[in-house]
Order: C-alpha cells, then sequence, then structure tokens
C-alpha cells in the first residue's frame, strides 16, 4: 500500500517474511488505514522537497508545533530554488521560535547542495549525504517520496521497538542502537512501506507514548513483550551515567589548644569565598609545608578516615590529619589564614564536608 493519497512510487521487491515479522507490519498497516494521521500538510504527496522540509522541522518537534510553521516556510520558499537563493537572516527568522537553529542553517545548506546536483536524490544512502539528514530522516524521505523500502528509527520508534520486542539497554548506546536497526530492517513489509512507516510514527506519538501510553488501544498489544512482562514503564531503558571523576585532596586541621586554622578560598572555583581547612596535594606535603606556611610547629599528629563528598561533575575523597601544634607565631600565616575557636568555626560559612570533619573532633 502506497501512503495514503499518495501518486506514483517505485516498485517494491518482495522478499520472503518470517511470519512474525510479517504479522507485525501488517498489523500496522491495518490500525494505519483506521487510527494513523492522513491529513498531514506533508502527507498526500511525492514532493521531496516538501516532505525534506517536514522531516527536518519533525526532528525535534511535535507535530502540532510543527503545522504552522511548515505552511508559512512553504508559502515563503515554494522550492528548493528559492530557499538555495534565500538570505539566511530570512530562513532563520521563519525559523524562530522552533529551536535547534542549526537545523535552520543546514536546511539552507542542503537546499544547495540539491540545486548543486540538479535535483533530490532518491536513495536513502544519497539523501544522507545532505547536510541535517542522518540515517532516519533519509529513510523517511525516501520511503514517502519514492516509496523505497527502508527503515526508520526514530526516537518514538526507537521506543516501540525497545517495548514490543524488550530489547534492554539505553537506545542511545551504539550497541543498542545497532540491535535496534537490525530489528527494523528486519521487520519491513513487502509493501506498503508508506503506511507501515507512517503506522510506526504515529503509534509512537499517539499511543506508544513515553509517559501514560494507551496500550489497551494499541494494535500490537497481543505480542508486546514490555506488556506481558508488565515492564511498559521500565523500557528502553535508561541512560546509565558514567561514574564521576575521582579527585584527592588533603586537608591537615592544625589545632592550637581549642583553635583551628581556616583559610578563606578564593571568590571563584569550589567553595568559593567559604573558610574552609588548608588544602595540600596529599598529606606528606601538609606535614612537611604547613610549618613554615602558617607560622607553628607541628608536634603530633592523627590520621583520620578518608571522608568522600560527591560534587556534581566528581567526587572529591578528602584525607585529613588532625595536628597538634605549637609554637603559634600569628602574623607569619599566610594572609586569609586565621586561628578560630572551634565553636565560632563551625557557626561560620565553611563547607559541608570541613564542618563534617570539624563535628567529628
Ligand atoms: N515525525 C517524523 N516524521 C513524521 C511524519 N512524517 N509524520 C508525523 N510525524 C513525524
Amino acid at each position: 500500500m502506497r501512503r495514503p493519497g499518495a501518486s506514483g512510487g517505485a516498485p517494491q521487491s518482495r522478499v520472503a517474511l518470517k511470519p512474525k515479522a510479517a504479522a507485525f507490519a501488517q498489523c500496522l498497516i491495518r490500525w494505519q488505514r483506521l487510527h494513523g494521521r492522513r491529513d498531514l500538510p506533508w502527507q498526500n504527496t511525492r514532493d521531496p522537497y516538501r516532505i525534506w522540509l517536514s522531516e527536518v522541522m519533525l526532528q525535534q518537534t511535535q507535530v502540532a508545533t510543527v503545522i504552522p510553521y511548515y505552511q508559512r516556510f512553504l508559502e515563503r520558499f515554494a522550492d528548493v530554488r528559492s530557499l538555495a537563493g534565500a538570505d539566511l537572516e530570512e530562513v532563520l527568522a521563519l525559523w524562530s521560535g522552533l529551536g535547534y537553529y542549526s537545523r535552520a542553517r543546514n536546511l539552507q545548506s542542503a537546499a544547495r547542495q540539491v540545486v548543486a546536483r540538479g535535483g533530490f536524490p532518491d536513495t536513502r544512502e544519497e539523501l544522507e549525504l545532505l547536510r541535517g539528514v542522518g540515517r532516519s530522516t533519509a529513510a523517511a524521505i525516501a520511503v514517502f517520496a519514492a516509496g523505497k523500502r527502508e527503515a526508520i528509527l526514530d526516537g518514538n520508534v526507537k521506543r516501540v521497538l525497545a517495548r514490543h520486542f524488550a530489547i534492554e539497554g539505553f537506545p542511545g548506546d551504539a550497541a543498542v542502537a545497532q540491535r535496534l536497526w537490525l530489528l527494523a530492517e528486519s521487520l519491513l513489509p513487502a509493501s506498503g512501506i508508506e503506511s507501515y512507516t507512517q503506522a510506526l510514527m504515529d503509534l509512537g506519538a499517539t499511543v506508544c507514548t513515553r509517559s501514560r501510553p494507551r496500550c489497551h488501544d494499541c494494535p500490537l498489544k497481543a505480542s508486546c513483550l514490555a506488556l506481558a512482562e508488565n515492564r511498559i514503564a521500565a523500557l528502553p531503558g535508561r541512560r546509565v551515567r558514567k561514574p564521576l571523576p575521582r579527585k584527592e585532596t588533603a586537608m591537615p586541621i592544625l589545632l592550637h589548644g581549642d583553635r583551628v586554622l581556616l583559610v578563606r578560598r578564593p571568590e571563584t572555583g569550589i567553595w568559593g569565598g567559604l573558610l574552609c581547612l588548608p588544602e595540600f596535594s596529599d598529606l606528606a606535603q601538609a606535614l612537611q609545608l604547613s610549618p613554615a606556611r602558617y607560622g607553628c610547629e607541628i608536634d603530633s599528629h592523627r590520621l583520620l578516615a578518608p571522608l568522600a563528598h560527591g560534587f556534581t561533575h566528581y567526587s572529591l575523597t578528602i584525607h585529613a590529619a588532625v595536628c597538634r601544634v605549637r609554637g603559634v607565631r600569628p602574623h607569619a600565616a599566610e594572609s586569609g589564614a586565621i586561628w578560630l575557636p572551634l565553636a565560632s568555626a563551625l557557626k561560620a560559612s565553611i563547607p559541608a564536608p570541613v564542618r563534617t570533619l570539624l563535628r567529628g573532633l
């Protein structure tokens, strides 16, 4: 079956399909006739310019938002030649509000590529050479403009396939995406590629939605593994965050009677402007350099258990040592260093892990 209302099209090659794949596609094609979207402004045409424009606009934007932009754009630039010859500022102005403006810049440069080669290509591979056209967009254009038997795999389709076939993992991971591409290709129907492709898009956008999917209305509910296993909410899998980089630092807690030495941190960087324990790259350095730097002698020291502290972009392990000092020469300390009674230090603006260390004394 052709894309509803479309005229013309390339002949379809017949391939032997596994029965399950054929049933999957037929179910979707039947559903598309009854429940799919058939009157969107970029349907009922084989004009590659109109189809390409719609697919680029729909890359990161929903149908309802795209429609008025699409219509205004076509009123101003009716064909690829007029777009290729346009002033970029005017293209950007028509795009204003759609977001992801690199799409508008790429669109115009792709229009120039098309004009330079004498027209739109009709194979997925050649369409992929146009600026801003990735594999799935190229496939959608090849399907809708030329009836080519190509697989699409945008975010909505990834979700439909990951759920229906219970594909584990985050679809943004290369290995998972590769599995999904192979699966998407294995499911293509021998005929009716336009209806099938539109059905996948429509199902993902209107039924198999990310939150609160309408599984009761799904034409594929009888064979959906995620539904059978009650795993709709868990699929597709989420991105597994990489462990944060780890950093280490050393902080001597220099104690003179009930006073502790704190230093004011620079205004910029972590803990900007707060009072903090002095910092060194390791404790050996801390014990070696502190006396001259802060005008005291270390009588004894005791190592504390390392303290972990999480920042958004890294985790910090603090190696601290309690150092009993004597012979303090207050004016010998570096500027910004002060000896504060412990009780006052705990009331001052100090970083949370420093508070933890001082409270533990
Ligand atoms: N999303 C991406 N391409 C689409 C299309 N042709 N119709 C509806 N939604 C889409």
